[in-house]
């Protein structure tokens, strides 16, 4: 099953051609990403889309990729920040619902982790969860993260402050 699901998913650095794809896709996810993602409100257009993927395409910028499915974009997934002093890095992510339940997200987890620790030579990568997402929470579990700590009302979520359940993986602990 491994297999099959990583000969299907790729990942394509996040760039202005994605910018109508990206937009249809967030749109048609708005509920369901609005539960557990903050932004939502920002993005009332096409262009809020196209100035998100702008910030990450910069020179230097955290590394965000759009995830395909079987050749469809599905989600995003990247860095919100890599802290190079200390080679710390922070990862998030989302998928489209309808391709939730196919392991995309651990599979692209698991690439960009090797990117992460490969290619900008990190030595810790974080995840943070809200407390109450556990379908979010299961992905860091599932590749082995240790938990660290849970962290008080961290996050204004629409109309309550929400916890966030911290996980990280050295390098050291990493097997690509
Ligand atoms: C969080 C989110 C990405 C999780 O999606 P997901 O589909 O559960 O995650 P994955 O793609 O890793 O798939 C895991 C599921 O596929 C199943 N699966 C099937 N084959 C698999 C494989 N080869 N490897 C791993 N999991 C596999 C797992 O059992 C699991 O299903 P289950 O929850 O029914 O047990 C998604 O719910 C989402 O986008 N939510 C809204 C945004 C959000 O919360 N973002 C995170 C903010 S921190």
């Amino acid at each position: 099953m491994d297999a099959i699901v990583n000969n299907f998913v790729k990942m394509e650095p996040l760039n202005l051609e994605h910018t109508k794809e990206l937009y249809d896709l967030t749109e048609a996810n708005r509920s369901h990403l609005r539960e557990w993602l903050p932004w939502l409100d920002h993005i009332k257009d096409c262009s809020d889309t196209k100035s998100f993927i702008s910030t990450y395409e910069k020179e230097g910028a955290p590394p965000h990729f759009a995830v395909f499915y079987r050749d469809r974009m599905c989600g995003v997934i990247g860095f919100h920040h890599i802290d190079t002093q200390h080679k710390v890095g922070s990862i998030g992510y989302w998928l489209d619902y309808g391709h939730t339940g196919k392991g995309i997200v651990s599979t692209a987890l698991k690439k960009l982790l090797k990117h992460g620790f490969r290619e900008h030579n990190l030595h810790k990568i974080e995840i943070r969860c809200a407390e109450e997402n556990f379908k979010s929470r299961a992905i860091p579990e599932r590749l082995g993260f240790v938990y660290e700590a849970t962290l008080r009302d961290c996050e204004w979520l629409y109309t309550k402050f929400v916890n966030h359940a911290v996980y990280s993986l050295l390098a050291t602990e990493f097997t690509a």
